[in-house]
């Protein structure tokens, strides 16, 4: 029998899904809390929390949220932070009561934080995220760190997606849904079987084919544990929260930025030295050059967010412009970045000249 997850040390690959949980908090904390005046709330969700820690007292992440919530809040930059609402929630009680505890012992946050823990099984707390989120004028973050798959069904996800001001990052057992296709109980049916290492790809794809929103950001990082492709899933409406969560993807995987091994087989042992090469990047820098040709991107904005949904960065789709450029195929390399293209509005034609 598995093992209760608490009970043990976290494991390498649950190691890799909370740096990645911990470097999007880092990120997105200081986005509304130096901000005050663009949402009136922030409203922070736990849903499967555990109680905090692993057996060796590895933080976990409630902590890892309290910890970096600390941290901003004593910067002179945050001088008016709006309300921040915490909600940790784990269906077991005994882990929400050794929280409640650890988190009883830390110093005390000021008033402006509301932390508040609940046991209740998931399927009956989301209601109740569902109505803070639904509004314009909160910005929620959701992690969904659920053991399985069925947190993010149909049924939720077009929820999750549908939210104004919301990012969220989910766990999916992405083996399972791949090993259980077919199996009536499953509630996210993935659109084909697709290969082993590919798995959570699979998973991203259904779900961007059930949001049908090409705006939309769905962003998976796979993580391989024994036979297993499972991974996160990062959802957002908003191009900073996606350029957040890739550059994070990045930073743990230089190759292709989406996964915790060699997901394309791309390192070669050539002559006793081994060679990287990025597939992912060569895919991408071939269709940004292909539809630059058929002038289906013409302009700074579209090549930032087609990189995006790629999940490659700006300055990955820079690179190419820079070596067709080289190359006199375009006429410059015009500023491409979330602050010129999105914040700015300074959208540059990028023209083709052969
Ligand atoms: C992978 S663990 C979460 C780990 C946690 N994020 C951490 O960093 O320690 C999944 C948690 O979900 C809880 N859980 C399982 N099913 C649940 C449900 N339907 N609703 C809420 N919590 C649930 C389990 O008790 C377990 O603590």
């Amino acid at each position: 029998m598995r093992k209760e997850f608490h009970k043990i040390a976290y494991q390498a690959h649950t190691l890799t899904k909370l740096r990645l949980y911990e470097a999007y908090i880092k990120a997105w904390l200081p986005v509304f809390m130096t901000n005050s005046g663009r949402v009136s709330e922030i409203w922070l969700f736990d849903l499967f929390c555990g109680p905090g820690c692993d057996r060796n007292g590895r933080k976990g992440s409630p902590l890892i949220l309290l910890n970096e919530l600390t941290k901003y809040l004593h910067l002179p930059s945050t001088k008016n932070p709006p309300k921040i609402n915490i909600i940790f929630n784990d269906r077991k009680k005994w882990k929400i009561n050794r929280l409640t505890k650890i988190i009883e012992q830390r110093p005390p946050l000021p008033d402006i934080v509301n932390i508040k823990l609940t046991s209740l099984p998931y399927a009956d707390i989301f209601p109740h995220v569902a109505a803070v989120a639904s509004k314009c004028s909160t910005a929620c973050f959701i992690f969904i760190d659920q053991c399985g798959i069925n947190a993010i069904g149909d049924n939720y996800l077009r929820q999750l997606a549908s939210f104004p001001i919301t990012d969220w990052l989910a766990f999916v057992a992405s083996s399972s849904a791949r090993r259980f296709i077919k199996h009536k109980n499953l509630a996210l049916h993935l659109n084909q079987k697709g290969a082993w290492k590919d798995a959570h790809r699979t998973v991203a794809d259904t779900c961007r084919e059930l949001i049908a929103n090409p705006d939309y950001f769905i962003v998976p990082f796979s993580i391989k544990h024994g036979n297993n492709i499972h991974g996160l899933l990062f959802g957002s409406s908003h191009p900073s929260g996606a350029e957040k969560f890739i550059k994070a993807c990045w930073a743990e995987d230089k190759n292709a930025g989406e996964a915790n091994f060699d997901i394309d087989g791309i390192i070669q042992n050539s002559s006793q030295l081994l060679k990287f090469f990025s597939k992912k990047l060569d895919a991408f820098e071939a269709e940004l050059r292909d539809k630059i040709f058929v002038k289906e991107i013409t302009n700074t904005k579209e090549a930032y967010e087609f990189a995006l949904q790629f999940g490659v960065m700006a300055s990955h789709a820079k690179a190419v412009l820079r070596k067709m450029k080289n190359e006199g195929m375009i006429a410059n390399v015009p500023p491409l970045s979330y602050q010129t293209t999105i914040v700015r509005k300074d959208i540059k034609d990028i023209t083709l000249i052969r």
